[in-house]
């Protein structure tokens, strides 16, 4: 059933955005977590798959350190496409944040995903997914680290736990240690079932 209402909303994302190379979502229906990160880069367009090459890295640290396999979890983008420019510098294609137009327009695409899956908890990776579901364009990943939220997706109600993107850890290494706690931390939460 999950299966079927998947593959239909898959089908269309992909019918609307020919134009585009999609990034679908991964993993199992029936996942308790959803992992929702920003946007793919060039490794996860190339193999079609979210969080692979450096990202997928970061998150076989992740899952590491919760004691979970990818095959547990559905895994997925707010963007489902390379948001790309040119560097000046050197004239290639590099990666870029999605801008508002793509994250309002892949919206509808993400919370239809999550209302299909039912996951007990989100995880969100950054910013942008962050503000993406809290609806609330202030919100700060800086603030709500580590501290669960709650959302409403089409009358249900979520437990969302936001996370840094594990990206801006590497850029600044001073959030490496809180990047450490608040996985810890989540760790706890997903054990206990306490929130
Ligand atoms: N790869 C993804 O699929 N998403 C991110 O947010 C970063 C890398």
């Amino acid at each position: 059933m999950k299966e079927q209402e998947l593959q239909k909303l898959n089908n269309k994302i992909l019918e609307e955005h020919k134009d585009k190379e999609i990034v679908l979502g991964d993993g199992t229906v029936d996942s308790s977590i959803i992992l929702v990160g920003e946007a793919p880069g060039a490794n996860e367009v190339k193999l079609k798959k979210p969080f692979v090459g450096q990202a997928g890295k970061h998150l076989e640290e992740f899952l590491d350190i919760l004691e979970l396999q990818r095959k547990e979890l559905y895994i997925t983008n707010t963007v489902k496409f390379r948001p790309t420019r040119i560097s000046k510098k050197t004239g290639r294609k590099i990666n870029r944040a999605p801008s508002k137009k793509a994250i309002e327009s892949f919206k509808e695409y993400l919370l239809t995903e999550i209302d299909i899956i039912k996951p007990d908890f989100i995880v969100t990776l950054g910013n942008i997914p962050l503000k993406t579901l809290v609806e609330d364009s202030n919100v700060k990943i800086g603030e709500l680290h580590g501290k669960l939220q709650k959302v409403c997706i089409n009358n249900k109600e979520y437990i969302l736990f936001p996370l840094y993107h594990p990206a801006a850890v590497i850029y600044r290494k001073e959030l490496k240690e809180v990047y450490y706690n608040d996985l810890y931390k989540l760790k706890e939460v997903l054990k206990k079932k306490v929130y």
